[in-house]
């Protein structure tokens, strides 16, 4: 490869561009070792000064990096951000809810010792358990007879003022009688929407939606109206209202902060306008605000509970994504529902296990749940980082993924084609779980998504998981 002695621009300016064009062209690729500069004086000729001044000019330009007694290597490119997927379009048809197939899944939930991509669960990292077990054991000491009898709804009074203290970091200001404390926020949402609809209603949810949604509607023989949604900020009130306008909906149900799957989080100026929404069409909205408190920076984004003045909108959370899914307690604020979720949750289980409900006050008013949630907060935010550079790294470069501020669960868009329950048959047998989009709807979309979990400190497997599962969506990309 000749250099041009009579050109204007110097040797070491033409050796330095007919490099750049060699690794532009990708004779090397980033990670190559180009040759060495004794290597490329012979090849063109030149004195190991100019070879060295070439390097140099590569250097300062981001080409290449020197490493040590080792030579020059092609500097890795940094990977590009990907975009976000779009709004969401699903059919404008209410249909009957097959939602056995989350049933049928391996999601690797049930052993926080073992990191899983798939369920949304967290490891014992991110969870007090010293602390809660310390206060079980107390509870257990001094109150066994409170511990070891039956309670009855709403539940703990002094679990449920504590909870009414700390609604006002949400927006909402309500006293400890219009709390019902529940096994989980999965139990407050089946009675909230137990409560408020009948067999063969119609529920209007986000799509996709959280899948154990789908499973309450199904079990309730309820109808799912999906509606358009959008990554960052949820459901379309355009949409939903147009649906409110065209057909009978009983309730409207969704997941208001970091929603599952997407991660989406309303403005607050859409929380206001979908409570007036819903006051005028007197449909009820079962809110779900299990990670409003995940945020990871600034303050905790208000609930739609924050705006709701007629007492329409039912409340659901939870300790399980802030302290410890396992002691299954949350609650509701069912507003004017009130009564009706009360004698539901007798009819059900009587109550919610007490010892938990005063070991969770305890910790509640011993300031525990604030240290322990700014210190989680930070270990989520890093989490969700490592994971969204996982998959800018591994990859394809057509891959479209959220960026969500709170929660611990990525909803990411894989290359057209790429069907996501195969990559979930390809992942399973080597022990990497995913969570396959058709989970998160009641017509079998979503084919080319899937959820990642993002709840466990990041180390090498996990590394290793999602280098395994990029090359498992590139083979299935080329093959297209
Ligand atoms: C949106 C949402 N709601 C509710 C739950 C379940 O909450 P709990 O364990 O308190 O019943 C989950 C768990 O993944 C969730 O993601």
């Amino acid at each position: 490869m000749p250099l041009d002695p009579d050109s204007s621009l110097s040797l070491y300016l033409q050796l330095a561009d007919a490099l750049a064009g060699q690794i532009e062209a990708g004779t090397y690729r980033p990670g190559d070792r180009i040759p060495s500069v004794r290597k490329l004086r012979d090849q063109f000729g030149v004195s190991l000064t100019t070879v060295l001044e070439a390097c140099r000019v590569l250097e300062d330009r981001g080409l290449i990096v020197a490493k040590a007694q080792s030579g020059h290597y092609v500097r890795p490119r940094p990977p590009r951000p990907r975009s976000e997927p779009e709004q969401s379009k699903p059919t404008s048809e209410a249909k009957r809810v097959d939602a056995s197939l989350a049933m049928k899944l391996n999601l690797g939930i049930g052993n926080p010792q073992e990191p899983t991509l798939g369920a949304a669960v967290q490891g014992p990292e991110l969870m007090p358990i010293a602390a809660l077990n310390r206060l079980l054991g107390h509870v257990l000491r001094h109150q066994p007879t409170a511990c070891h009898s039956y309670d009855a709804p709403p539940g703990s009074a002094a679990l449920r003022r504590s909870i009414a203290q700390r609604g006002a970091d949400a927006g909402y200001l309500v006293g400890a009688d219009d709390i019902v404390i529940t096994s989980g926020a999965k139990e407050a949402v089946y009675l909230s929407i137990k409560a408020v609809t009948r067999a063969g209603d119609t529920v209007a949810i986000e799509s996709p939606a959280y899948y154990a949604l789908l499973e309450v509607l199904g079990s309730l023989g309820l109808k799912a109206l999906e509606i358009a949604s959008h990554p960052r900020h949820g459901i379309n009130l355009d949409d939903l209202a147009r649906a409110l306008r065209d057909q009978p909906i009983a309730a409207v149900a969704l997941v208001s902060n970091f929603s599952n799957p997407t991660g989406s989080c309303m403005t607050d100026g859409a929380k206001r306008q979908l409570v007036d929404l819903l006051d005028a069409h007197d449909v009820p909205l079962i809110e779900d605000d299990v990670y409003g408190e995940l945020v990871f920076e600034g303050p905790r984004p208000s609930a739609i509970k924050a705006f709701d003045q007629s007492g329409g909108v039912l409340y659901c959370s939870s300790y399980s994504k802030t302290l410890s899914p396992g002691l299954r307690v949350g609650w509701a604020i069912p507003g004017r529902y009130q009564n009706a979720v009360e004698l539901l949750k007798l009819v059900v289980n009587q109550a919610t296990a007490v010892a938990p409900q005063l070991a969770l006050a305890a910790f509640l008013d011993s300031g525990g749940c604030d240290r322990h949630i700014r210190r989680a907060r930070l270990m989520y935010r890093n989490q969700m980082t490592q994971m969204i550079d996982a998959v800018e790294r591994y990859f394809p470069e057509t891959t479209r993924l959220t960026r969500p501020e709170g929660g611990h669960v990525l909803w990411v868009q894989l290359p057209d084609g790429v069907d996501a329950m195969d990559l979930y048959h390809a992942a399973d047998p080597l022990g990497i779980r995913i969570a396959p989009g058709p989970m998160f709807s009641p017509s079998d979309g979503y084919r080319n998504f899937i959820r990642l979990n993002t709840g466990f400190p990041w180390n090498e497997t996990t590394d290793h998981q999602m280098a395994t599962l990029g090359s498992l969506v590139a083979e299935r990309t080329s093959g297209i």
